[in-house]
Parts: C-alpha cells; structure tokens; sequence
C-alpha cells in the first residue's frame, strides 16, 4: 500500500453466492465489525438480485455495494444482460469488469472486456478491472506481456480523466480458488509492471494514483505480508469475503 499516493481498496467479490436474504444477514453481521476502519474503501460486488437488499442493509455505514458484470450496450436485444444505466437507476457506483471466470466460462475477450468498461465509465460508474495470468503463461516466464498486453487493450480508449475511476484488479488466474497465493514478491513484481504500463500509457504521475488490487486466495492469514507492498493497494477477496470475520481481519490488515 501506498496511502500517501492512491487509496487502499478491499473488495469483496461474492460471485454466485448469497440470496437477498442471506446477503442482509452477512452485511447486518459485518456492519459493526468495520466501522470507523476508513484507511480503506470496503466495497462488496454482489449477484444482481442481491444488490438491493445489501445495499439496503449497509445504509449509513462504510460499506459500498457493487455489481459483478455490466453490459456494454444501455439497453436492447441482449437476453441475460445489465445496462450501466440499470445499475446506476438502483444507485450502484462500482462494478466489477473481465473477471478471469467471465472470460473463461463465458467467453470474454478483451475486446467485450474493453467495451464494458467504457460503457460504465461513460455512464458515471467505477469500474473493478480483473486481469491476470493463466499458470501456463507464469510458468512460461511471459506473466509481464500478458498482463502489459491486457492491460492496454482493456484500457484503449480511456482517457486520464477516466482513468481515475479505474482500480485495476490483478489477479493471477492460478491462484483463485485454489489456496495458492501469489508471494507477496510475485503480487509487487506484477503490480508493478502493471504500473509501468500505465506510466508509459499515462505519464508517472497518473500511474502512480491507480489503486493496483491483488485477488487469488487473499485471507486473513496472508493479507498483511501482501498489503504490506507499496505496489498492492488492496484486495479483491472470493472465498474469504464470505466470511465476516476473515473479510474483517483483512480490512484490519490495511489499516
Ligand atoms: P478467491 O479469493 O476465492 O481465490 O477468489 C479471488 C477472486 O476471484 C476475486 O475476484
């Protein structure tokens, strides 16, 4: 973390878990856990059905709720899908965008990646960027392209202005779900890189403000040594976002 240049961020993506009601109950429980704890923005990207009822339960507290996906059209022909504009009508601001599962089950590329994301920004929201290597590409020692080449072709098109609504997630795809945690030495060294791509995209200065998140089996028991990088400005948390107590000890990380 560097909270001196760019704000820390820890965001929970709970994927298809929780019900509206089960939702209200694990925001209710939680609520009290991370008041007053402003080091951080504590943000919860939730299934579309869910959002309201969190959104109603974290009312007048630090908790923000976000969405999981945004389509990149405002509305029509496209069966399955959220506009940016439906999400702002029901007050969401943050919306994850090119999570790893979006593009490996459901066929994203960074093209649709890349669309998304400037349909949310134009339409006022904050977008979650996810990108990140497969195992294939670590082990093969080409992590940095990857991740450059995401990096700039999610982000054609956006301008610095935009950019400041921009957190960029990286999340090596390995390490999702899977207990693997990047070494807090792997998650710098990629975050990073990432930074100097935006620096050669953006100038030093803007790069320096990103909040550059690290995602794949953050926990309570590795969050510390992971923020504790002046390159990781956060976390994006699967499995232990559901967990109040886990979620609580990773914002007491980044205090
Ligand atoms: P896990 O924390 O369960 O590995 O998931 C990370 C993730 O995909 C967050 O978007």
């Amino acid at each position: 973390m560097n909270p001196a240049k760019r704000r820390t961020v820890i965001a929970g993506n709970w994927k298809m878990n929780f019900t509206p009601d089960e939702a209200t109950a694990f925001i209710n429980e939680i609520k009290p856990m991370v008041a007053g704890k402003d080091n951080c923005d504590i943000i919860f990207c939730a299934p579309y059905v869910t959002i309201s009822a969190a959104m109603k339960a974290a009312e007048g507290s630090n908790i923000k709720i976000g969405a999981e996906n945004v389509h990149f059209e405002e509305k029509g022909a496209y069966t399955g899908e959220v506009s940016a504009k439906m999400l702002k009508a029901i007050g969401v601001e943050y919306v994850i965008i090119g999570h790893s599962e979006r593009r490996q089950y459901f066929a994203e590329t960074d093209e649709t990646v890349n669309l998304r994301t400037k349909a949310a920004l134009a339409a006022g929201m904050k977008v979650i960027l996810c990108l990140g290597e497969v195992k294939e590409q670590r082990l093969s020692g080409i992590t940095n392209e990857v991740v450059g080449m995401q990096t700039k072709l999610d982000l054609a098109g956006v301008d610095a202005e935009a950019l400041k609504n921009v957190i960029i997630a990286y999340e090596p795809v390995w390490a999702i779900g899977t207990g693997l945690t990047a070494t807090p030495e792997q998650a710098e060294e990629t975050c990073g890189e990432i930074r100097k791509v935006l620096a050669a995209m953006y100038g030093a200065e803007v790069a320096e403000t990103v909040t550059i998140q690290y995602g794949g089996s953050m926990n309570d028991a590795n969050a510390a040594e992971l923020l504790a990088k002046p390159n990781v400005d956060g976390g994006l948390i699967g499995g232990a976002s559901l967990v109040a107590k886990k979620f609580t000890a990773i914002v007491d990380a980044a205090q």
